[in-house]
């Protein structure tokens, strides 16, 4: 049987969800080849030898080069802070290896535009860490939406707001420098950005907005300021005339995992929160008035690939699944299979109207998306 050969950079948060992954996905989708976890690149040998025992990685190294230069890798995963992602990135599509690089792309449009040509020059298959769209719920939405079950979209609002910057005394790290990007718009913006991407098209025209809730974070013994925006807004106008807003916030105490989004149509409305991605609310404007209402719909067996992964309806799935079936899609690809997922050419998209918000900001007007 095919087996597949992956490397792993990086095993911090989002590199223990990329490792699970790869330890999880045969089990759960038997049509999938059997993955050898090759190798682990940390910066520290120790902590890479370490992290490679956990997480069942045959060998480790504090070389990245190493681990793509390695003929047992063929994919590369990479979890590393986001001014790295364009090198790593790039050497591995030169090198031959199929990439899954975590959002975002890269802080710079040129370092986005570099890596999108090197995956088309190399062939190869490279997406985006963009698990959101993966789950079941979204699997619906999208069919709920494409089968005319809200009517004509008139209006769409997505929102992600998480606390983990809300401290005033949080230490500064690599997400208050500006050599990360600009803030809550790659950390976050992007995420619904992909949601926009899977579910309704791509935005034409933006004006956006960001702000900075504390100007310094704790620094060794000082304060050191902070480069980067935690909150930003962005109206958007899509192609067809259709508008709607993001409004991320990553300072936004009480929130956890919020991605919420509500598309309106003309004969209803889908609302939908990602930390309660396990429900869909559906609203059919039909019936008579004292029993309109939202409808609650549960996940379960009936809205694939739940399935895969149990099969009592509204048991609930978890993040590191989505991750589960994002490796699925990957190796769909990689196989010539249909597959569900945002590569780096329109992952290039998502940047570009990053970049275009940001444009906007500084220059106080509408901004189209295709002048960034
Ligand atoms: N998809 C999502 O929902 C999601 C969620 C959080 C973070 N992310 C993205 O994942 C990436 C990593 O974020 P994180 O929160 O896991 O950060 P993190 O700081 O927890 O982990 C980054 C890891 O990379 C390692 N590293 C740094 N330089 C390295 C190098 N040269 N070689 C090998 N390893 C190196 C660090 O030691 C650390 O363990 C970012 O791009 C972030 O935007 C995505």
């Amino acid at each position: 049987m095919r087996t597949i050969g992956v490397g792993l950079i990086g095993s911090g948060y989002m590199g223990k969800c990329h490792a699970l992954a790869w330890t999880g996905v045969h089990g759960v989708f038997d049509d999938t080849p059997i993955v050898r976890r090759v190798m682990l690149c940390e910066v520290e040998e120790g902590l890479a030898r370490r992290r490679a025992d956990e997480f069942g990685f045959e060998a480790s190294t504090d070389d990245w080069r190493a681990l793509i230069a390695d003929p047992g890798v063929e994919v590369v995963s990479i979890t590393t802070p986001n001014a790295l992602h364009a090198q790593m990135a790039i050497a591995a599509l030169e090198a031959g290896k199929h990439v899954w690089c975590e959002k975002p792309m890269a802080p710079s449009l040129d370092d986005s535009e570099r890596m999108a040509a090197a995956a088309r020059a190399s062939g190869r298959v490279a997406i985006l860490g963009y698990n959101y769209i993966q789950s079941p719920a979204v699997r619906l939405i999208a069919r709920l939406m494409n089968e005319g079950a809200i009517g004509r979209l008139t209006h769409f609002r997505l929102e992600m707001d998480e606390d983990y910057m809300a401290d005033p005394e949080a230490p500064f790290s690599w997400r208050a420098q500006a050599s990360s990007g600009y803030g809550a718009l790659d950390d976050f913006a992007v995420h619904p950005l992909s949601l926009i991407a899977t579910l309704i098209g791509a935005p034409a025209q933006v004006f956006g907005e960001m702000s900075k809730p504390y100007p310094d974070r704790p620094d060794g013994g000082g304060r050191r300021e902070v480069e980067t925006f935690d909150i930003a807004t962005a109206l958007l106008r899509m192609a067809d005339g259709v508008s709607g807003t993001i409004q991320v916030n990553r300072a936004a105490w009480g929130r956890k995992g919020r991605l919420q989004l509500q598309a309106f149509g003309a004969e209803g409305a889908i609302v939908f929160d990602q930390e309660r991605f396990n429900e869909v609310a559906l609203y059919v404007a039909e019936g008579p008035p004292e029993t309109q209402g939202f409808r609650q719909i549960l996940m379960g067996p009936a809205h694939p690939p739940y399935e895969r992964f149990i099969a009592g309806p509204g048991h609930q799935m978890g993040f590191n699944e989505l991750k589960v079936i994002e490796a699925h899609e990957l190796i769909n690809r990689i196989l010539g299979r249909p597959a569900l997922a945002i590569d780096f050419d329109a992952g290039l998209l998502i940047e570009r109207t990053i970049h275009a918000i940001a444009r906007s900001h500084r220059e106080g007007r509408w901004v189209a998306v295709n002048e960034a």
